[in-house]
């Protein structure tokens, strides 16, 4: 097995992976998330801008030595990652920074970044011979469990809210996980969904307490800089729900930077809907004061996968983010709405209201000033427009 802890982002205790599954004890969930923590002068060794440049293969398994995993051998043949980072050079010159990139991850096989996480924690699963694999999910992580499932000798349980969307739902349903939507929201789908894993001994992907996810997250870190030559951006902006993404993308910049593949770490700018932006206040309260405070609330935004008022993974994601110079801001629906249409138009891909978050909070950033003309900055599009198409009937543009 790779040689690698688990941390608390709390209390900093390291535990052995086979002792321990979800989150610390002593801190318990959110407080207790863990983080991933490698051998980096090991894998340094191995895993350099040589070896890569010899692989021609350009997807998430390219980065195996800074996995948890041994091999991708049992999972599905599709393509995972490895998407297409594209450059806009009107769009950068309109906002006036030096160069605007979109990373395109509705091209992944359940059209989705959750992908990558996925594909991590299925491997995981398999190799400690589970025989379930649940998740609570707004809807994208739960596409992707049922979709990159669908093949693998595994049961797969879903839980999603009420508020699903029913193109996310009709593809959890054409891969044939079990489906429980629950006459909820997400946050208190996540605790059914919790207690039942533990209840049943159920292997639990949900956000904020499989460790792993974060380790297929960064992935996308990984590629940005492999795809600007090691270069890594200035700015690059993340929607954030749970905070499990984001924690990624800093964690990702992070190793290349401690393995020296790298000279920098970006300012990550995590987005949040207007209305579900509790990582926002917990952010702000830590600069303010260097204290962790949840600020739960209820979520309220038509961009469906980030309507989280209790995010799992935020103590990780705030504190990462306030580390390396990070920020989180918010945005209105109207905004993000706009983004989706500006988009389409302008880029030709079609995003899902969560994932526009982010272009979104890019054209906020521009009008508060806070764009430099030297910029090179890089928006992540986390998922396809054709699965989240409810909005439109609300939406007053035709
Ligand atoms: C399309 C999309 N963007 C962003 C996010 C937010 O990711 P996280 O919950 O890891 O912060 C999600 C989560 O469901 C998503 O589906
Ligand atoms: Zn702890």
């Amino acid at each position: 097995m790779k040689d690698y802890l688990f941390r608390c982002i709390t209390c900093k205790k390291e535990f052995s992976p086979t002792d321990i599954e979800y989150t610390c004890p002593d801190c318990g969930e959110r407080f207790g998330t863990l983080e991933v923590i490698y051998d980096y002068d090991e894998i340094q060794r191995n895993f350099t801008i040589r070896t890569l440049s010899q692989n021609p293969v350009f997807d998430i398994t390219r980065y195996c030595a800074i996995l948890p995993v041994e091999n991708f051998d049992k999972l599905t043949p599709l393509k995972i990652g490895g998407t297409s980072l594209y450059s806009f050079p009107e769009i950068a010159n309109e906002m006036g920074i030096s160069n605007f990139y979109l990373k395109d991850d509705t091209r992944n096989p359940t059209a989705s970044y959750k992908d990558r996480a996925t594909a991590i924690v299925l491997l995981k699963a398999m190799e400690m011979n589970k025989q379930v694999v649940a998740t609570a999910s707004t809807g994208n992580a739960a596409c992707s469990l049922a979709g990159l499932g669908a093949i693998i000798p595994l049961n797969i349980k879903i839980f999603v809210p009420k508020n699903i969307p029913l193109q996310k739902l009709t593809q959890i349903k054409v891969y044939g996980a079990e489906l429980n939507k629950i006459d909820t929201n997400y946050d208190e789908t996540f605790d059914i969904c919790t207690n039942k894993c533990l209840e049943q001994g159920w292997y639990n992907r949900s956000a904020g307490l499989n460790p792993y996810l974060v380790e297929g997250k960064k992935t996308g870190a990984l590629e940005i800089a492999e795809q600007l030559s090691w270069n890594v951006p200035d700015k690059v902006f993340v929607p954030i729900g749970d905070g499990s993404i984001i924690s990624g993308i800093v964690k990702g910049f992070w190793e290349l930077h401690k393995l020296s593949l790298t000279q920098k770490i970006p300012q990550i700018i995590g987005v949040q809907a207007q209305n579900a932006d509790s990582v926002k206040k917990m952010f702000e309260y830590f600069k303010k004061t260097g204290e962790i405070k949840l600020f739960d609330k209820k979520a309220n935004t038509k961009a469906d996968s980030i309507a989280v008022g209790k995010p799992r993974e935020a103590v990780k994601a705030v504190k990462y983010l306030a580390k390396y110079k990070g920020d989180v801001i918010s945005v209105s629906d109207k905004d993000i709405i706009n983004a989706i249409y500006e988009l389409a138009s302008r880029t030709s891909v079609f995003a899902e209201p969560a994932a526009a978050a982010s272009y979104a909070g890019l054209k906020k950033y521009q009008s508060l000033n806070k764009l430099n003309k030297r910029d090179n900055a890089v928006i992540i599009i986390t998922g396809n427009g054709l699965k989240d198409c409810e909005w439109i009937k609300l939406n007053n543009k035709s």
